[in-house]
């Protein structure tokens, strides 16, 4: 199976590229000039260049502050390029493997999101990513759509990498502790992206879309401690105070206050467990910490 992956520079992307190199799967990853999702009319003589079997696209307009402001942008990369991606890979006979986001819930939900659950979003990139999967359901028959959680690494902006930053430098650090979600190590979501993908490959034609999300929840607030106490051990923090703000009192669009999603379908039907954050976390806010660009 020979792999197309846009997105390589982004977080899962990355972690998508490298496992794919340790299991020798032949990859290829077009950069931004060969394929920006801005210009749909590129997607066509990429997939015809590289003929791929299968195309994960781990790219998106991500930043929901932006999105308000610039909504036909958001739409044009999160929804009109993926569908033409999903027509081209419908011609083609290629499987298409999207990544999506929590945000296609409004939050309200006491419980982790199944698949089953009415979709609401909340602002344009929200229904960017929910316009996008609609597109794709219509459009591509061999897909396969996996809704993901708070993604972190030490790579790119990220909720653990704005935390540490500001515990690193600020005696006051604002927090929400009715913001809940389930911290993904971007190479955690690799690897059940790759097992799915394996299946795929020998001939599962489980097509649809599934959640994918670390074990435990935790609040903003609480992960901000769980990071105070982890920077700790590498640098003397700035941090003297965390000061609770509920998620109303945020400016602007707020995050869906439940970002939680059952891995329970991914799990019954590939059979991938889903694993603990703390180790990795552990590993990441180190590795932030040791970035020579912060104050020491
Ligand atoms: N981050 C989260 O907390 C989170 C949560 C839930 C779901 N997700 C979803 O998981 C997927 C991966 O997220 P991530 O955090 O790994 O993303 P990320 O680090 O923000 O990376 C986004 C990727 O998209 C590329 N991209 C953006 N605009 C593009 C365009 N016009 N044409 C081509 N490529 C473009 C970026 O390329 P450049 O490097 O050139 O900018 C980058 O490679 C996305 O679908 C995201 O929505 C993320």
């Amino acid at each position: 199976m020979k792999i197309l992956v846009i997105g390589q520079t982004g977080q899962v992307g990355h972690e998508v590229c490298e496992r794919l190199t340790e299991k020798g799967i032949p990859w290829y990853a077009p950069d931004r000039k060969e394929l920006d999702l801005s210009r749909p009319d590129q997607i066509q003589s990429c997939l015809n260049r590289h003929q791929p079997d299968l195309v994960i696209n781990a790219a998106a307009y991500n930043n929901p502050v932006k999105a308000e402001n610039e909504p036909s942008r958001c739409f044009s990369i999160n929804r009109d390029a993926v569908a033409e991606l999903a027509d081209c890979c419908q011609r083609q006979g290629i499987i298409l493997f999207q990544l999506s986001s929590y945000r296609v819930f409004d939050g309200t939900k006491q419980e982790p999101y199944n698949e089953k659950d009415p979709t609401n979003p909340i602002g344009v990139l929200g229904n960017s990513r929910l316009q996008a999967e609609q597109q794709i359901r219509e459009r591509c028959e061999r897909h396969i759509i996996l809704r993901l959680s708070w993604i972190i690494s030490e790579r790119r902006p990220n909720m653990l990498r704005r935390l540490t930053e500001q515990i690193l430098v600020n005696s006051e650090v604002y927090v929400t502790p009715d913001q809940l979600g389930c911290p993904t190590p971007a190479d955690d979501a690799a690897r059940i992206i790759i097992a799915m993908v394996q299946q795929l490959d020998c001939g599962a034609q489980a097509w649809g879309t599934y959640h994918y999300s670390t074990t435990e929840s935790v609040s903003e607030s609480n992960f901000a401690e769980i990071l105070i106490a982890e920077a700790s051990q590498h640098r003397d923090l700035s941090v003297r105070k965390l000061i609770m703000a509920n998620i109303e009192s945020r400016e602007g669009i707020k995050p869906p206050a439940n970002g939680t999603l059952s891995s329970n379908k991914v799990l019954n039907t590939f059979g991938v467990h889903a694993r603990p954050w703390r180790s990795a976390v552990a590993r990441i806010v180190r590795e932030v910490c040791e970035l020579r660009s912060y104050p020491p």
